[in-house]
């Protein structure tokens, strides 16, 4: 951080947050709050003379709350710029006649309580959102008795203690008695590898996440060997399901370990209790290897406690971003861009992504620096050929096509009736948009309506009664039938596959158009949840097809000839398979049923389309 601060390119704002963010790539406009701090950081030079006078007494939530801190302070040793400032919040402030003792005490009088927060707005062409993630907070395991055993600690306030900066100047000690604890127990896996079912016991996922959170494993190997070093007659014991040691050179860490006396249970403790005089602590644990029960007493426990993402939504909100369903961000591709967000010109470095140890993380972040280098190097941005426009002679201003586009490309005002304008070079090109307007006044270059339709038309030239027609995504259902092809997987040859950017695109009519024409079975496929290319757009697809399923219920058709399957790249089984039990379906439609359809379909939907 201190790097970055003195780089000549570089400006660090702290203490400063985005207000607003609008705009595209290459001209993003950015609104910033620089919060007062009360405190001339150009003049501070934190020489701490106001500190001692300050009355309010706070916990440090740098050091977990393990030490206190004034209401004027340092965030943290490191803090850039290495000044003062007040929590105004806490701050008694000079109005009530018993403080202003910290102005008293500045010789510099840097300190000026008049100062407001500063609203700053400037333009970038590439942003990074680098937000990190938050902490499983363990108190809800009740087993383990987190705050209710003063000696029951998580991994972050263990780092604190050990810490030559922290509250106890690296002298590990534990909290109850102050004395250094001779057998010290870690517990893996806390709040990760969890599973989350709506009917068990962690509905809301307040014990835990099903993802592993990628660093404890080896952040207690190194805890491990840290106390080893400092203190080599402390017995250690780590309780875990399984030591996952990736990574260049964690082999061998997680080896010396256990060479050094690191004794590794396999199993996770099912209770802890404390023995009241001695402050002592019961672990109980099935040890798995060797198949019997266990009971360990230990001076102290450390909570290797696992990651969750960040709650804040508001950079979310502004960036169009959404998550995936672990809650972290969705990046645009999970292998080829992993470091792009969907939205273009915007990219991620870091934990907000996914969980990710200190290498991975300053990899990402050079990896998206250079991405973002790469875009603003050019003097132009070039988009694909696949993105919409709005016929003005049609549109009707109704505002449709704003809420479903995810990446925010298109603004309208239905009320001052100010017809929708596409900004291209946001457009990802989902078509969600143009299946979505009542008017039909969107057109998707290159995936026009005029050329999905004659697609569906030439499919359907002869013999439609034999035929199911697939809309097929082309990132993930597109891809799953190729698959399906390349692996000579044996599916019914009467499917014909009609390509689209995204199931998203998939557009009422295509599909009644195709009944029209005589098609038995209709499907439409797209990406599984949460792997969409276009974000939310397939939120979209489902949506839609809920609604064609209600009216061809109400017109009497037989809701089951319109299937709708997600089917990822990877699944060209699930593709064969899906297309055989579409088949046995379609042997079951009538012809009778058939022209049935035809009339039905040209007297409602042609009725609607009039
Ligand atoms: Fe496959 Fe959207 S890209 S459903």
């Amino acid at each position: 951080m201190m790097d970055a601060g003195r780089h000549p390119n570089i400006e660090l704002m702290t203490y400063t947050e985005i207000e607003n963010i609008t705009g595209y790539v290459g001209n993003f406009h950015v609104t910033v709050r620089r919060k007062a701090r009360f405190v001339d950081e150009s003049e501070c030079t934190a020489c701490g003379d106001c500190v001692p006078v300050c009355p309010v007494i706070r916990p440090n939530e740098f050091e977990m709350g393990l030490s206190t801190r004034r209401a004027i302070y340092i965030p943290f040793p490191q803090a850039v710029p290495a000044a003062y400032l007040i929590n105004i919040d806490e701050c008694l402030g000079d109005v009530p006649i018993a403080c202003g003792k910290c102005l008293e005490a500045c010789d510099k009088k840097c300190i000026d309580f008049d100062m407001k927060d500063r609203i700053e707005r400037f333009e970038v062409g590439a942003i990074i959102v680098a937000t990190g993630l938050d902490v499983f907070d363990p108190t809800g395991l009740d087993e383990y008795g987190y705050t209710r055993y003063p000696n029951v600690i998580t991994s972050l306030e263990f780092e604190r203690l050990i810490s030559a900066g922290g509250p106890t100047e690296g002298h590990f000690i534990r909290p109850s008695d102050r004395k250094q604890p001779k057998r010290i127990g870690f517990i893996q896996c806390v709040g990760s590898r969890t599973e989350i079912s709506p009917d068990g016991p962690n509905p809301d996922g307040s014990r835990g996440h099903p993802y592993c959170s990628n660093i404890c494993c080896m952040n207690t190997v190194k805890d491990s060997l840290l106390l080893k070093d400092h203190y080599p007659d402390t017995e250690i014991t780590v309780f875990y399901m399984d030591i996952r040691a990736f990574g260049k050179g964690f082999e061998d860490l997680y080896r010396s370990s256990k060479e050094k006396g690191v004794r590794y249970v396999r199993g996770l403790p099912g209770k802890i209790r404390e023995d009241p005089t001695t402050h002592n602590l019961l672990v109980t644990v099935e040890n798995t290897t060797a198949g019997r029960l266990e009971t360990h007493e230990l001076d102290m426990v450390v909570l290797s406690v696992g990651f969750v993402p960040p709650e804040d939504g508001h950079i979310k909100k502004l960036l169009t971003l959404s998550n995936t369903s672990d809650g972290f961000l969705l990046e645009a591709h999970p292998k080829l861009r992993p470091v792009d967000a969907p939205a273009k010109g915007v990219f991620f470095a870091g934990c907000v992504e996914s969980p990710k140890d200190i290498k991975d993380s300053v990899t990402q972040a050079s990896a998206a620096a250079a991405r973002a280098q790469r875009l603003l190097n050019k003097d132009r941005v070039s988009v694909e050929a696949i993105t919409a426009w709005v016929d003005h002679d049609l549109c009707t201003a109704c505002g449709i096509c704003v809420k479903v586009c995810p990446y925010g490309a298109i603004t309208a005002d239905p009320k001052q009736k100010i017809k929708a304008v596409v900004t291209e070079a946001s457009c990802a090109g989902c078509g969600a948009c143009a299946a979505e307007c009542p008017q039909d006044a969107i057109v998707m270059r290159n995936f026009t309506d005029l050329q999905i339709m004659a697609q569906v038309e030439a499919a359907l030239a002869e013999n439609p009664e034999e035929k199911t027609l697939v809309f097929a995504c082309n990132w993930c259902s597109y891809a799953g039938a190729d698959l399906a092809g390349v692996s000579r997987l044996q599916y019914p040859a009467n499917t014909r596959v009609v390509r689209t950017m995204c199931s998203g695109r998939v557009d009422e009519d295509f599909v009644w158009r195709a009944f029209e024409l005589g098609a038995a079975m209709v499907l439409v496929s797209g990406c599984h949840f949460g792997d969409c290319h276009y974000m939310t757009a397939n939120h979209h697809t489902q949506k839609r097809v809920d609604k064609m399923w209600d009216r061809m219920e109400r017109w009497g058709i037989r809701p089951e000839r319109l299937q709708l399957e997600w089917i990822s790249a990877a699944e060209g089984q699930k593709f064969a398979r899906v297309m055989r039990e579409i088949e046995e379906m379609r042997r079951q439609v009538t012809r009778e049923e058939i022209e049935e359809t035809k009339a039905i379909i040209a007297k409602r939907w042609r009725k609607r389309r009039k």
